[in-house]
C-alpha cells in the first residue's frame, strides 16, 4: 500500500498509485531515516481513509452512485488527503476526525473536477472520458453538487470549525473559478490577477488540507497560519507547473489532452507571460494563438493550434513559468519556519519540492 492509493480498486488503483509515485509522494516525501515512524503511520492509514472515501461517496440511488463512482475510481494523486495526514502528525496523529476531514476535502476536490471539466470543455480526466462527455452537462454538474453535499455532511459531524473550514474553502474555490471565467477587469494586472485565481481555485483547498493538523488533530494554533500559507503557496506552485505540463507533458502521463485550457480560451501563465513580450516573434505567436482560439470558439477543429502551442512550449515564457513555480514552492517551504524541526516539516518540504518537479 502507498499513501497515494486511498482504497481505489483494480486498474484505477494502479493508475492512482503510479501517478502518486511519479509525483514522488510515495518514496520521496517520506524518504530518509528520520520519518521512518511517520512513514509507517501514514502508510498504514490510507486503507482507512480510502475505505472512508469509498463508503462516504456511495449514493442511495443507482444513477447517482454510478456517476459519482466514475471519476473517483478513475484514480487521482490524492495529494490533499496525503497532506492532511502528514499535518495531523503535528497534533494527535491520524485520528478518526482527521480521516473525516481528509475524506471531505478530497471529496470536495472530486466534486470540483466534475464541474471544472464542464466549464473548461475538457474531454478527458484522469485518463478517462470526462463525466459530461458520458452523461451530459446536467448530470455532471449534479454529480459534483452531490459530492459537495456529502463533503458538508461529513464536516458537520466534526463541528462548527470544520463546517466553517469547508464553507470558507469552498467559497474561495468557487470565487477562483468565477474570476478565472470572468477574467481581469479594467485596471487589473493580468499576471497578478491570474496568481490570485490560482491561490483561490487551487491554493484554498490545499491550504485547508495542510491546516488539518490544527483543525482536526489539535496541533498548536500557532501552526495554523504557517500551514495555511505553506498549502496555499504550494497550491499556486502546483498550478503553475500544471500550466507547464498542459503544454509539454505526454497525455499518457497526465491523463489530459495537451493545451486543453488554452484551446478553450482559458489563459495560462505561459500565455500571459508571452503577452508581456514585445519582440516581433512573440507578438506574432500571441496573435496566432488569439486567432486560433477565436476560430475554435466558432467551431474550428482544436488541432489548428497544435503548431502554435508547440512553439509556446519551447518559448522562454514557459521556462519562466517553471521558474516561477519553483519560486512559489520555495516561499511555501519558508512559511514553515515557525514549525518545529522534525520529520513532518521535512516531509512537507519534500512534498512542495515534488510538486514542482513532477511530469504528470
Ligand atoms: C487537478 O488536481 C485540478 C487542480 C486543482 C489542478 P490534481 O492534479 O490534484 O488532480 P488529481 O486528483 O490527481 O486527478
Ligand atoms: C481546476 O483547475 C481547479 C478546480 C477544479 C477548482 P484547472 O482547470 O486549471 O485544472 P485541470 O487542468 O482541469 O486539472
Ligand atoms: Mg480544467
Ligand atoms: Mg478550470
Amino acid at each position: 500500500a502507498t499513501v497515494g492509493d486511498h482504497g481505489v480498486a483494480g486498474p484505477a488503483r494502479a493508475r492512482g498509485g503510479a501517478l502518486a509515485s511519479r509525483l514522488g509522494l510515495t518514496g520521496r516525501v517520506l524518504a530518509g531515516p528520520r520519518p521512518r515512524n511517520l512513514r509507517a503511520q501514514v502508510r498504514a492509514v490510507p486503507h482507512g481513509s480510502g475505505a472512508a472515501l469509498a463508503a462516504e461517496r456511495r449514493m442511495p440511488a443507482a444513477p447517482a452512485d454510478a456517476t459519482s463512482r466514475y471519476l473517483y475510481e478513475a484514480g487521482g494523486k490524492r495529494i490533499r488527503p496525503m497532506l492532511a495526514l502528514l499535518s495531523a502528525h503535528l497534533g494527535a496523529g491520524v485520528t478518526p476526525a482527521v480521516i473525516e476531514g481528509a475524506t471531505a476535502l478530497e471529496m470536495t476536490h472530486l466534486g470540483s473536477l466534475y464541474h471544472d471539466d464542464v466549464m473548461d470543455g475538457a474531454d478527458v480526466r484522469r485518463g478517462v472520458p470526462s463525466a459530461q462527455t458520458v452523461w451530459g452537462n446536467n448530470v455532471a454538474i449534479l454529480t459534483g453538487d452531490l459530492l459537495f453535499s456529502r463533503a458538508s455532511q461529513i464536516m458537520a459531524r466534526q463541528g462548527e470549525r470544520a463546517i466553517r473550514l469547508q464553507a470558507d474553502t469552498f467559497e474561495r474555490l468557487v470565487l477562483g473559478q468565477m474570476h478565472e471565467t470572468v477574467g481581469p477587469q479594467e485596471g487589473d494586472d493580468p499576471v497578478a490577477f491570474y496568481l490570485q485565481v490560482l491561490a483561490d481555485k487551487t491554493g484554498s483547498l490545499i491550504a485547508a488540507s495542510a491546516e488539518t493538523g490544527v483543525v482536526f488533530a489539535g496541533a498548536p494554533e500557532e501552526y495554523g497560519i504557517p500551514l495555511r500559507t505553506f498549502g496555499e503557496k504550494t497550491g499556486v506552485a502546483f498550478q503553475l507547473l500544471d500550466d507547464v505540463l498542459d503544454l509539454s507533458a505526454d497525455p499518457d502521463e497526465t491523463g489530459k489532452v495537451p493545451g486543453t485550457d488554452l484551446r478553450a480560451g482559458v489563459p495560462t501563465m505561459p500565455f500571459l507571460l508571452l503577452g508581456q513580450e514585445r519582440d516581433e516573434a512573440s507578438v506574432a505567436l500571441k496573435t496566432r494563438i488569439d486567432e486560433g482560439v477565436a476560430r475554435i470558439a466558432d467551431g474550428a477543429d482544436p488541432v489548428i493550434l497544435d503548431a502554435a502551442l508547440a512553439e509556446l512550449r519551447d518559448h522562454d515564457a514557459t521556462d519562466r513559468t517553471r521558474r516561477l513555480a519553483h519560486d512559489w514552492a520555495r516561499e511555501a517551504v519558508e512559511a514553515l519556519d515557525p514549525l518545529p524541526d522534525g520529520p513532518v516539516r521535512d516531509a512537507l518540504k519534500r512534498f512542495s519540492e515534488a510538486v514542482v518537479d513532477r511530469s504528470s
